[in-house]
């Protein structure tokens, strides 16, 4: 099955949906159906941004890794002209243990292209932002490639006002190599959905304290 990055949507806009098959038929060439993510407690997120429901499970923390760079522009577009990949646009809430939205936090986004390589010299697919009142963050970038030893992902921190850091990666459902990374975690798994220009991604993430 090719990696979310390869996906056709508009092929599969007949698809669209909010249906558990979604990807599966994005993803194509699967004798049997994989579902996208969204329902199975032991793939669910902390939240379902979809229902708006949110559990109060801190989102896990996970490795930095060796391509963190400080310093990041602020801005919520990631997409470049002539930027290759599928666009992906990647959305959520910051909230507390008790669910409550946080304002003003701040998410600091890094990825590879999607050819799964990192800008290190520069700025390219880096980028921070922060919540609005409700909570909310809103990110248009591209769906990561994959690279030597890692399935696809997205690097972020987060930051509320005054707060501790949350370094964690969010992950694509339906992506056969998720399995081989050691560090994948299913609650780190957005929800996704095909949209007419590209894909759609939602997570929640709960801050810890
Ligand atoms: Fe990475």
């Amino acid at each position: 099955m090719p990696p979310a990055s390869k996906l056709n949507p508009g092929r599969l806009r007949p698809l669209v949906i909010v249906s558990a098959i979604v990807l599966l038929a994005a993803c194509g060439g699967q004798a049997s159906p994989r579902p996208v993510a969204t329902s199975s407690p032991a793939t669910a997120s902390a939240t379902n941004e979809a229902s708006g429901q949110c559990s109060g499970q801190p989102t896990p923390a996970q490795t930095e890794g060796p391509y963190f760079k400080p310093g990041s522009p602020m801005r919520t577009s990631l997409v470049e002209p002539g930027m290759a990949g599928t666009r992906l646009a990647l959305s959520g809430r910051v909230l507390s243990r008790d669910c409550r939205p946080i304002a003003g936090a701040r998410l600091d986004f890094w990825q590879a292209d999607a050819s799964g390589s990192y800008d290190n010299a520069g700025y390219r697919l880096r980028g921070n932002q922060t919540t609005r009142s409700d909570g909310r963050y809103a990110l248009d970038t591209v769906v990561p490639g994959e690279y030597p030893g890692r399935t696809e992902h997205i690097h972020v921190k987060v930051q509320p006002a005054g707060g501790g850091t949350l370094t964690t990666q969010l992950y694509f459902p339906g992506v056969s190599r998720n399995q081989q990374d050691s560090i994948f975690d299913p609650r780190l798994l957005l929800t996704v959905e095909v949209a007419a220009s590209g894909l759609t991604a939602t997570y929640d993430f709960v801050l810890n304290g």
